[in-house]
């Protein structure tokens, strides 16, 4: 069954072909990071025009690079929820265009269950139950993965989600926008213990996060260095950060995994491709023969392959729209519709 995928839900307009949830036959993602940085952050308004251009070269792009035309298309898969409210309407109307003047049929995503079936594409053979750790620019979850379309959220950020954490920082250090990708690069060969830093902790919620504590304490090292005319590493203080943002994450998601009898543990969302969280929860898994699977770099941050690969999953169990379907700005990960 081959699925054509479209995602807007933030600041790249992604089209792909996917067949049976785990075959890419094309992914087109188109960028607007380099317009977003000078603001140093996604601007919803700019995001929304920027997706309206580009949606339909984008779309032509991925049937052409799988060989199709819609013709050979089984249904269309578009992210409905979370995200950008204008920018999710793009993908949505567009999609709903498709639907309508086709009629085949429309199946509606959750963003966060996309980021999670981007493992499916990269490991064939994964197939649920297993534990997950969702860590994007908006989210960051511990999620029970019970089937392909089963989730049970156990464990949720208080404040900034990790990714937000990591831009956060990064903006105070100088760095450019995307924060978190340019803050892993700078901290690659800095001392990790070379700034104290929190780990803060959730009293009473061990599974749940608290990023905001952190981020403070970064920007009062920052502050109190420049009130004393000292200079800041970069690398050093970036790398110490990484390490505690690092820290808390595989914390709970070890706690999480014993108490609850898990030894598959999954990475997913734009922060599954951080250098330390990778390295530090393969040493993890490594010392208690749990089996770690993380997607594919590509596969990482927004793309429609993951689309096309929950689309699926999603297709075959019910999850079907009809036109009236709406975009959400927030959406539970257990909600389907
Ligand atoms: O999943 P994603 O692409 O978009 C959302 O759904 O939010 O995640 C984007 C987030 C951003 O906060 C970005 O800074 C972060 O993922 N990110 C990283 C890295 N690459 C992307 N954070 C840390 N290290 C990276 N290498
Ligand atoms: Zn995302």
């Amino acid at each position: 069954m081959k699925i054509l995928s479209i995602e807007s839900s933030c600041d790249e307009t992604a089209a792909a072909v996917v067949e049976d949830g785990r075959r890419v036959l094309s992914s087109i993602v188109a960028s607007q990071v380099e317009e977003h940085k000078i603001y140093g952050g996604v601007v919803p308004e700019i995001a929304s025009r920027r997706h309206v251009e580009a949606i339909s070269g984008v779309v032509k792009a991925a049937l052409d690079q799988a060989e199709c035309t819609i013709e050979d298309i089984d249904a269309v898969a578009v992210t409905h929820a979370p995200g950008l409210i204008g920018a999710l309407l793009v993908g949505v109307n567009y999609a709903k265009g498709i639907t309508m003047a086709s009629g085949i049929p429309l199946v509606p995503v959750h963003h966060l269950r996309s980021h999670i079936a981007a493992n499916y594409i990269t490991h064939p053979e994964l197939k649920p139950p297993f534990l997950c750790l969702v860590v994007s620019g908006g989210h960051s979850h511990l999620v029970e993965v019970m089937d392909y379309t089963e989730f049970k959220v156990i464990g949720y950020t208080h404040d900034d989600a990790a990714g937000e954490a990591m831009d956060k920082a990064a903006r105070a250090m100088g760095l450019p926008y995307p924060g978190g990708l340019n803050l892993d690069r700078a901290a690659k060969d800095g001392n990790d213990k070379a700034y104290k830093m929190p780990h803060p902790r959730v009293d009473g919620a061990p599974y749940d996060f608290s990023f905001s504590g952190l981020k403070t304490a970064a920007l009062n090292t920052i502050n109190i260095a420049k009130q004393k005319g000292e200079e800041i590493s970069v690398p050093d203080l970036g790398a110490s950060y990484i390490k505690a943002v690092v820290d808390c994450l595989t914390e709970n998601t070890e706690k999480a995994a014993i108490d609850l009898g898990y030894q598959t543990i999954v990475l997913a969302g734009g922060v599954s491709a951080n250098s330390v969280l990778r390295r530090e929860m393969t040493s993890l898994c490594e010392k208690r023969g749990w089996n770690l699977y993380a997607p594919e770099l590509k596969y990482c941050g927004d793309n429609a392959a993951m689309v096309g690969a929950q689309g699926y999953f999603e297709f075959i169990s019910g999850n079907t729209a009809d036109l009236s379907l709406n975009a959400c700005a927030s959406m539970s990960i257990e909600q389907s519709r």
